[in-house]
């Protein structure tokens, strides 16, 4: 594929003060290149997926130190260096604890983003979040010697563009944001149909003029594959009260003519609290899935029927 065969990403617009553009949709890396090996035909394979995000329709793929234990990038960087990039699209990374000893503090940083760097070939970065800092306090993790320390040391070397901040618990997410440090936030499975926790943070980070990413629209399956598929909601178990809320759900989008995914998905692409919403895609097919929801006729109504449902019983607690 050449650079003449791609269009320019859909509707880029300002991730906050990042000074990135983002499309309203990103890509998720996080299942990518899980079980390959480097050579092997599954690799192959997911290097082509790869290469397809890497000149797909939407500004920014999401990656990280940890996904797939190192996989995603390193198959997003074989991508790269076989195919290129396509103008104005670009990689967003995140630096993570070292998973052998929990260790999560400014030279962890330092060695997050050089291996990150080494595996995706590229010496610098846009966007580099400071992802699930659940191995050491807040505390820790903003004072003297800490990881945002060390996020900060990598920007204003001119290494990253922006920094953020990407995990799920609300109690700490708000801390972090409090924080005036950061540029961006990513929040996963709080702001979606069945679950608003994230609310507040998204908008905070709107005042502050951070970029917001609201990942995991579809709850990591349950929104995607519906109430009587047994998948999971935040990685997690659901209730029969959870899966009855969405059975209802199901049946409000069936009369409006929209299925579930496709209003899970729009949920969060019309709200005016999201400038990007991430999500996992295990397949070209998926990403062609996403363009018809994003596009396709969504009565007003359907907003209303779904609010009169009440508030989701959310499993998740904080
Ligand atoms: N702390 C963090 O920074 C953090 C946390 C969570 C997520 N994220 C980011 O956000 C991305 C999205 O999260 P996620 O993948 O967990 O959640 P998600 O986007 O809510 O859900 C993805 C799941 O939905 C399924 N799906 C999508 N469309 C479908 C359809 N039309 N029919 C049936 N199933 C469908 C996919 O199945 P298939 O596998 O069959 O395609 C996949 O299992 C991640 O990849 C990652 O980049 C970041």
């Amino acid at each position: 594929m050449t650079d003449a065969d791609v269009t320019p990403p859909i509707e880029p617009r300002p991730l906050g003060r990042s000074g990135t553009l983002a499309s309203p949709i990103t890509l998720g890396t996080s299942g990518l290149g899980a079980r390959t090996a480097p050579g092997d035909a599954a690799e192959a394979e997911a290097i082509d997926l790869a290469s397809a995000m890497l000149h797909g329709p939407y500004a920014l793929i999401d990656t990280s130190n940890e996904y797939a234990g190192g996989r995603s990038e390193a198959v997003l960087g074989a991508a790269l260096a076989r195919d290129g990039i396509a103008p104005g699209r670009a990689i967003v990374t995140k630096v993570d604890r070292d998973l052998a000893t929990g260790v999560f503090d400014r030279d962890r940083v330092r060695r997050s983003f050089e291996e990150s760097c080494q595996r995706l070939g590229v010496d610098r970065l846009g966007i580099l979040h400071l992802h699930d800092p659940y191995s050491v306090s807040f505390e820790e993790a903003t004072g003297p010697g800490g990881a945002v320390e060390g996020l900060l040391e990598l920007k204003e070397e001119g290494l990253v563009d922006a920094i953020g901040v990407a995990a799920g618990r609300m109690s700490l997410m708000r801390r972090y944001v409090a924080t005036g440090l950061f540029d961006v936030v990513l929040s996963h499975n709080r702001y979606t149909l069945v679950d608003r926790s994230a609310t507040p943070l998204f908008e905070e980070a709107i005042e502050r003029g951070m970029g917001v990413f609201n990942a995991a629209p579809f709850g990591g399956g349950l929104l995607a594959r519906g109430s009587a598929s047994g998948a999971t909601y935040a990685y997690g178990e659901t209730t029969a009260e959870l899966r009855a809320w969405v059975a209802r759900a199901e049946e409000v989008c069936a009369r409006h003519g929209v299925d579930l995914p496709t209003a899970a998905l729009r949920f969060s692409l019309r709200s005016p609290l999201v400038h990007t919403t991430v999500v996992g895609v295990s397949s070209t097919a998926r990403i062609d899935e996403l363009e018809l929801a994003r596009t396709a006729d969504v009565p007003d109504g359907l907003w209303s029927d779904l609010d009169a449902l009440g508030a989701a019983p959310s499993t998740v607690d904080d």
